[in-house]
C-alpha cells in the first residue's frame, strides 16, 4: 500500500494505471477510519481494479471550528486499518497542498442544500462539493463510493457531478451498525460510555417509527419520534424530516409517490449524530 501525500505523486501514478487500462476506484474519507469506511473500501475492491482512499480533515466543510479542531487524526493508525483491505494507494495531502489558495467557488444545489444538514450547518455541502470536486480531478477515479449515512451529501455529490459533467459513477453503499443499531461514526469516539449507550436509542426510535408509520399522519408521527428521543435525557433531536429521496423535499402524506427517507440529527451532548432509514410505506 503506497501512502502519498504530493499531489504530482498521486497523478504519476494515476498516469500510469490509466496507461495500463485499470479502473480506479475511490473512497474519499476524513479518517477516524471504522468498519462503515472500510465496507466502501471492500467495496471499491470488487468493483474496480485498483482502489484509493483518501484521507483529508477537510476545513472547508466545518461550519462549527470546535467541531474541526475536535475532529478525531490519527494517521497511523488509519494506515494499519486500510493495510490489510483492498486499498492500495492512500491519499493524505495537507491542507494547504488541496487549498494552495483560498477555494472561491461557490456550488448552488438549490433546495438540496437549504434542507436538514444544509439548514443547520450553512455552507457545509459547499466545502464538500470544494474537496470533492478537487479530489475527482486529482484522483480521476471510474467509481466513487459514499455511505448512505450520510444521505445527503449522497444526493449532493450526485447532483455536482452532474452539474461539472465529470466521467464518475457514484455507487452508494449501505450503512454499518454497532450490535446495538447506531450508526458507525468517527463522533461516537467522542461519547462518554453513557452517552454512547443513550446514542443506540436514535436508531431504535427510527426503526419503531418505521413500524408505526402507517398508524399516524406524517405530522403527528414526526412529533411522537422528537418527544421520544428528547424524553431521554442524553439526546436533544435538531431536526426529523422524511423526505423525497430525490428531491429532498419533505414528505406530506404516506400516500405521496415517491421513495421516503426519514433522516435525523441529534445531539447527544456536545456529538452531533445523524442517521436515516428507508421507509417503505406507500
Ligand atoms: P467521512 O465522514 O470520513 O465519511 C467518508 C465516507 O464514509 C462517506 O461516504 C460516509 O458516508 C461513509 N460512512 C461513514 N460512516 C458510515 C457508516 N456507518 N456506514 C457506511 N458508510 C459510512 O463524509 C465525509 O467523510 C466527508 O464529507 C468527505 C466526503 C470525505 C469530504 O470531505
Amino acid at each position: 500500500m503506497l501512502v502519498v501525500k504530493e499531489i504530482s505523486e498521486l497523478k504519476s501514478h494515476i498516469a500510469k494505471l490509466k496507461e495500463g487500462g485499470k479502473t480506479v476506484g475511490f473512497v474519499p474519507t476524513m479518517g477516524a477510519l471504522h468498519c462503515g469506511h472500510l465496507s466502501l473500501v471492500a467495496e471499491a475492491g470488487r468493483q474496480t481494479d485498483f482502489v484509493v482512499v483518501s484521507i483529508f480533515v477537510n476545513p472547508t466543510q466545518f461550519n462549527d471550528p470546535k467541531d474541526l479542531e475536535k475532529y478525531p487524526r490519527n494517521l497511523d493508525r488509519d494506515l494499519a486499518l486500510l493495510e490489510p483491505t483492498a486499498c492500495q494507494l492512500v491519499f493524505a495531502p495537507e491542507a494547504d497542498t488541496i487549498y494552495p489558495e483560498p477555494d472561491t467557488r461557490n456550488f448552488d444545489f438549490g433546495q438540496l442544500e437549504t434542507v436538514m444538514e444544509g439548514r443547520f450547518r450553512p455552507g457545509h455541502f459547499n466545502g464538500v462539493a470544494q474537496v470533492v470536486s478537487k479530489l475527482f480531478y486529482l484522483v480521476e477515479p471510474d467509481k466513487a463510493f459514499f455511505g448512505l449515512k450520510d444521505f445527503q451529501q449522497l444526493v449532493i455529490i450526485k447532483a455536482m457531478v452532474k452539474q461539472l459533467t465529470l466521467p464518475v459513477e457514484i455507487v452508494p453503499c449501505p450503512i454499518v451498525r454497532e450490535a446495538d443499531g447506531l450508526a458507525m461514526s468517527s463522533r461516537n469516539q467522542r461519547l462518554s460510555p453513557e452517552q454512547r449507550k443513550n446514542a443506540a436509542r436514535i436508531y431504535k426510535t427510527l426503526t419503531e417509527a418505521g413500524n408505526m408509520a402507517a398508524n399516524l399522519s406524517v405530522e403527528e408521527l414526526k412529533r411522537q419520534v422528537v418527544e421520544q428521543i428528547d424524553a431521554n435525557p442524553y439526546l436533544k433531536t435538531e431536526y426529523f424530516e422524511i423526505v423525497d429521496d430525490e428531491t429532498l423535499s419533505p414528505v406530506k402524506q404516506w400516500s405521496d409517490p415517491v421513495n421516503k427517507v426519514a433522516c435525523i440529527a441529534v445531539f447527544c451532548g456536545e456529538v452531533r449524530l445523524i442517521d436515516n432509514l428507508v421507509f417503505n410505506i406507500n
